[in-house]
């Protein structure tokens, strides 16, 4: 399989996302033999451009071109002279003449990444670190990958995504993967005010409840209220909205008793989840974390054609 950039989940076929996990399996289990640093990408160079804010994202993609022994470069946007009025395109090419040879973006306008991709010199690669609510395709990856190490089959699964499904690129690209993973059951809760028109094209389920929604789910993925992205009223009050859609323990109770709970991050405590929860027995947040390193290492290797040992395929379980 050959893959120039990734943007989105949307266009990758079964087999290819099923090769990212199983390459990131392998390269987490590597990383776990102690083999902490890897010559894949010896001699390549990176840039983390990130024009929105980001903790886990940012991070994971240093660290995974650092692991692959790329050279990293992570330009400050703020103090770049993009604050001068510089154009994306002109940043971009001023970087690719410096032979930068891989671009993770991350911006907040949907469609940046492919923008990017549409002008990228072709030595150049660039990957979707998160545009607008449009695409997050490696959150995808990392969630497919934690709900593929505690549950294996997806075609009997019944997985539930509660909160600010409108705003959310990680829902968008959750849905594509669950969907091309040929997952079971998708259903989605949260205030219609929230809720995109389209959900029917993924054959996903409303549920107006919560104590509806979560009865007998096998994985509850929580999404943060973005804020940022919301011009308007779209909720009455941050504590109502607990009320209905918070995740707490006693509701967990209605989910199958081996249900695992999952948050992209940042979390808002006490507003999409409390705190017993994302700290409990069933959360795997941190893990999702754990395998972010994991799944942009391997969408790095992949992208820049590094030969990466695959593991048994796990085809057969999916
Ligand atoms: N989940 C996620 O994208 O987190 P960051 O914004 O911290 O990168």
């Amino acid at each position: 399989m050959t893959l120039r950039h990734l943007l989105d989940i949307e266009s990758l076929k079964p087999a290819q996302l099923i090769e990212l996990l199983d390459t990131a399996e392998t390269l987490r289990e590597l990383s776990e033999r102690g083999s902490r640093k890897l010559p894949l990408l010896r001699g390549k160079t990176v840039v983390n451009l990130f024009f929105e804010a980001s903790t886990r994202t940012r991070t994971t993609f240093e660290l995974a071109a650092s692991r692959l022994s790329a050279d990293v470069v992570n330009l400050d946007v703020a103090s770049s002279s993009a604050s001068k009025g510089e154009s994306l395109l002109d940043t971009m090419a001023t970087l690719e003449a410096m032979h930068c040879d891989l671009f993770v973006v991350r911006h907040q306008a949907s469609g940046a990444a492919r923008f990017f991709a549409e002008h990228a010199a072709p030595h150049v690669s660039i990957l979707n670190a998160g545009d607008g609510r449009n695409s997050h395709p490696t959150q995808a990856l990392l969630d497919m990958l934690t709900i593929r190490q505690h549950k294996h089959d997806f075609s009997e699964l019944k997985v539930l995504i509660v909160g600010d499904v409108l705003h959310s690129r990680v829902a968008r690209s959750d849905f594509q993967a669950l969907n091309l993973l040929r997952t079971g059951e998708v259903r989605v809760c949260g205030p219609m005010t929230l809720m995109p028109p389209n959900l029917t094209d993924f054959g996903i389920s409303y549920f107006p409840k919560l104590s509806d929604a979560i009865s007998d789910v096998d994985v509850v993925i929580m999404l943060r209220l973005q804020r940022e992205r919301m011009k308007g009223a779209f909720l009455p009050s941050e504590r109502e909205y607990f009320h209905y859609y918070g995740l707490t323990a006693e509701l967990l109770k209605r989910a199958k008793p081996d249900c695992i709970v999952m948050h992209p991050g940042p979390m808002n405590r006490g507003v999409e989840i409390a705190s017993d929860v994302a700290d409990g027995p069933q959360s795997v947040i941190r893990a999702q974390v754990s395998n972010g390193l994991a799944v942009r290492m391997a969408v790095m290797a992949k992208v820049l054609g590094a030969q990466v040992p695959q593991v048994s395929s796990r085809q057969a379980a999916l």
